[in-house]
This record gives C-alpha cells, structure tokens and sequence, in this order.
C-alpha cells in the first residue's frame, strides 16, 4: 500500500513538471507518427528520411551512372564552371555563366527571381535577383525558358523522368510513349541512350545553356586529372565530352538532399526539431489536405503528372522564349501529343520552398500562403485548361483559418533546410568567379 503511495505522488509530481506544452507535443508527436506510419506506402515513416549527401549507396541513382565520390566533385565544380561558357550566342557572352546562373545555392537552386537568365543576363545582386538582360543583347538571343526552372534539390528522388513534362529518361513514365521519343521533341531522341532522366537532360542542358567540354579545356581549366579519376573506364575520346560532364553534373545534383530540415531531423527522432504549429500543420498535411495523394516520394514530388489549372510563365515575364516552344504550356501533352497529358505537369518537390518566392510552374503565386488558398480552394485559375483535364484529387479542402496557418508553418519552416550552400564548393580547380563572370556579377560575388 505505502508503495502505491509513494508512486501516485512521483507520477504527480511528474505531471506538474511537465508543462502542458511538452504534454501536448508529446501527444502530438505520437499522433503525427501514427498518421505517417498509416499514410507511408512502406506503412513506416521512416519511407520519407532522405539519404544524407555522403551516403552514395543508398541515394537514389541511374545504374549506368553509379555515384562515386570522384564523380561527385567533378560535378559539383562543373555545375559551376563558367569557363565551360565557350559557345555563346554572342561573344561578349563568353565564359560568363553557368548552370549555377539560373540554380542559384543561395535562392535553394533556383534563379532568384521569376524567370532565370542564364547567357545575356547582367549582374547577380544576393542571389540572382538582380540579374538582367545585358545591354548587347538582342532579347532572341538570351537563353531564357518560358517556364520556371524546377528545384533541382532533391532530384535523385525524381530523376527517372525530368523536367516539367518528364520529357527525359528512358524509363518510368516514358516506357510506354518510346515510339514518340524524338518525335514531337527531337532532343528526347536522346532517350535511346538508356540513362535516367537527370543523366539525359543534362546532356541535352549543355547544348542549350550553351557550355561545351573538350579535351583541351578540360587540360586549360585543370580537370583533366579529375576527369580521368572519376572516368577511367570511359574510351578516352568519350572522357572529356558534354557526356561526361553530364554523367559528373548528374551525379552532384543526386547527392544535394535537404536532409537538415526540421522534418527530416523529426523523422529520425529529434521530436524538438519541428515547433507544435509545423507539427500540426504535418498532420494538416497527410490528414485533411490529402497532399500526400500526389506528393508522393521522400522528396514530396513525384514522376507523375496532374493538371491543377495554374497560370503559365509567358503571360507575366518580359522575356519570351520563341514561339515554337510554346508547347512548354502544354505540360506532358506538349511531349507526348496525346490530349490525356494535355496541361499536365510533374510534381516538385516541396523542401526548401522559401529560397524564392516563386510557386507552381508558372510563377504565379507570389506566397505559400496564396498556394495552400489555392489548394483550399480549388478553383483553376487558367482558363486555357478544360475542366475535364483538372486532376480530381484537386478539389476544395474546407481548411479551418487554423489548418491553414499550421500548413504554411510546415511548408515554409518544417521542410526548409536552411544550410544548402554547404552544397556550394568554395572555389573551382579553374580559379573562375562564379556562378556569373560578366563584369558586374565579378563585383557583386566579389571576386575582384
Ligand atoms: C537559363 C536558366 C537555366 C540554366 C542556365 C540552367 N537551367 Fe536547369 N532548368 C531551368 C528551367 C527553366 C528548368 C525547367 C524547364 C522545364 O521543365 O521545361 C530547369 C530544369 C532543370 C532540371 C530538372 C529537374 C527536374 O526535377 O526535372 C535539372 C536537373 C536542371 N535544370 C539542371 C541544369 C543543369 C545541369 C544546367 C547546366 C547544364 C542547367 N540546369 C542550367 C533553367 C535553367
Ligand atoms: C492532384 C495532385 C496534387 C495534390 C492533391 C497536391 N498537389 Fe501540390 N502540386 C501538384 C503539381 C502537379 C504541382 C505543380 C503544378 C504546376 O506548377 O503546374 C504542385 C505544386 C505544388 C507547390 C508548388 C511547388 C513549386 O515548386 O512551385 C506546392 C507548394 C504544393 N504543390 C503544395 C501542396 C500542398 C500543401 C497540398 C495539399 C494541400 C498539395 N500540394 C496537393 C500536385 C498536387
């Protein structure tokens, strides 16, 4: 009997020290476990932990492009190297960008501002920002895309079809279209190689942003020797080409996950990581909005393609690309010509969505705030796209004012990984600045 005593009073005095904030979190995390285990398609939560950057073997990859650490830094120097810049459209241009010019480290990789500019842009600012068009440039010669580059953080999660109509990769999504690979876009003809989306498109990226490796630059710059550490087994005229530098991009881009966001530290087991509003906005999340439907993998994005009736590009941006691209604004149909895929696109991931505050693939919600009231309330805002393509997943939520705050707050604080730059590299084997080298940009990152 004494025992019971003294055991009623240690469990009051337990209660009372615990304040009513940690009961809760501790109720809401168990809650919140619950739910994920139930939603996760393995039925564990530990389906959505991400591999860290240095775990190659369980990062997602192409089996014809197994990740090595050699690749790896080979990559993560070129996807910077301005030096690569020896094809411009116009020779003021020369050795002045970069993939880094429109996926900006500091904007979470993506341009900084509405529309990225890659050759003909001027100047840099903070994070891209402040980038326009240079003054000896005709508006047709800027590499400029009508649509809004994708978060390349996160990619190895959804690389088998890339880009917004999953045009790239020979596998996934694109089996069952192979007789078309080619066809309606030349450049998918590359599919026939086999490789992976990522590992195709970056082929295809070089072309268009307009970088080029040769042997002797290669030499010129100071990669030879990195080249043939991460290629050995490449024929050597195969060894310092755009295939190569594709294979090196492609294996960076798989390594640079978001694995320090609140989120993913909750996932494996810090309960601290994520506040109590990030935590009800997750159960918002898997819960009542139902996100999960269609933001699927670890990342939150997904192979897959729905049409939510989102605004496009060119009808905000000064600067057009020409018009046999329009079908950009097709979505998947634009690839595949076939009306089931018209207006549909890939699903992004949803980390690190504050870098810029640029959403959907047209850029036209300026908040996360503006993008959960359109998932509330799901009304198409493109009148271009008939109601019969909407996915019907896109339907109203109901979201209390409450629901919705909480969702922000996981979106905007849960899944951001506010250390990205660490993905930077500090400086390039070539001494080059970067990810600009026109005058102004020199100034603005500081390298003279
Ligand atoms: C002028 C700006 C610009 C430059 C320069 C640029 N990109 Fe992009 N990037 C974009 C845009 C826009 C998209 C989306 C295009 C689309 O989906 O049609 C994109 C998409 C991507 C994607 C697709 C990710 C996914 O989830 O499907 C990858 C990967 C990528 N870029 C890598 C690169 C690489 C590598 C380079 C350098 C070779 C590069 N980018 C240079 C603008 C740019
Ligand atoms: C029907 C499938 C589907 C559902 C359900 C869905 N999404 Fe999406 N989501 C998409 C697609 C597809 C896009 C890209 C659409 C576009 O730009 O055309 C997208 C884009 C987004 C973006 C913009 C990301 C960026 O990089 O611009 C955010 C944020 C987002 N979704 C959050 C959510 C949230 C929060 C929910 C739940 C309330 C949700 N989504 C439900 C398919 C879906």
């Amino acid at each position: 009997m004494k025992s019971l005593k003294i055991l009623t009073l240690l469990l009051l005095i337990l209660l009372v020290a615990c304040t009513s904030d940690t009961f809760d979190r501790e109720q809401l995390d168990l809650d919140l476990m619950n739910t994920i285990n139930r939603e996760s398609p393995t039925g564990d939560l530990s389906y959505f932990i991400m591999a860290n950057s240095t775990d190659l073997a369980n990062l997602p990859q192409d089996p014809k492009n197994p990740l090595t650490a050699e690749k790896v830094e080979l990559g993560s120097f070129l996807f910077f190297e301005t030096g690569m810049g020896i094809v411009p459209e116009n020779e003021t241009g020369m050795q002045s960008y970069s993939c880094g010019s429109c996926h900006v480290p500091e904007a979470d990789f993506k341009p900084g501002r509405r529309q990225g500019i890659g050759e003909g842009g001027f100047g840099f600012g903070y994070k891209g920002e402040s980038r326009v068009k240079h003054n000896a440039y005709e508006e047709v010669q800027m590499d400029v895309q009508g649509i809004r580059p994708l978060n390349v953080l996160n990619v190895a999660y959804s690389a088998e079809n890339t880009l917004w109509n999953g045009s790239f990769g020979s596998v996934a999504a694109n089996v069952e279209v192979s007789d078309i690979w080619g066809v309606i876009d030349p450049a998918t003809e590359l599919n026939h190689l086999g490789y992976h989306g990522l590992e195709t498109q970056n082929i295809e990226g070089l072309r268009v942003h307009r970088l080029l490796m040769t042997r002797e630059l290669a030499e010129s710059l100071g990669y030879k020797d990195r080249f043939d550490a991460a290629f050995p087994d490449l024929p050597e005229d195969q060894r310092y080409s755009n295939l190569a530098v594709s294979l090196a991009i492609s294996a960076y881009l798989r390594t640079i996950t978001t694995t320090e966001a609140p989120f993913q530290k909750w996932l494996k087991g810090d309960m601290a990581a994520m506040s109590n509003e990030e935590k009800r906005g997750a159960m918002v999340f898997f819960n009542q909005g139902n996100c999960n439907a269609c933001h699927t993998s670890p990342a939150f994005s997904a192979v897959k393609f729905f049409a939510l009736g989102v605004n496009d590009l060119d009808d905000l941006v000064t600067f057009k690309e020409g018009p046999e691209l329009a079908k950009k604004n097709l979505g998947r149909g634009g690839f595949t010509g076939r009306e089931s895929d018209m207006f549909k696109f890939k699903v992004p991931t949803l980390y690190n969505l504050q870098g810029t505050p640029f959403y959907f693939h047209g850029s036209s919600k300026l908040s996360l705030d503006e993008v959960v009231e359109y998932f509330d309330r799901a009304v198409p805002e493109n009148p271009d796209v008939p109601a019969s393509q909407i996915a019907s997943e896109f339907r109203p939520l109901g979201l209390t004012e409450q629901q919705k705050a909480d969702l922000v707050a996981f979106l905007k604080y849960g899944l951001q990984d506010t250390g990205v730059v660490r993905y930077k590299p500090t400086a390039l084997p070539s001494g080059n600045c970067f990810p600009n080298a026109d005058p102004l940009s020199k100034r603005e990152i500081g390298c003279e």
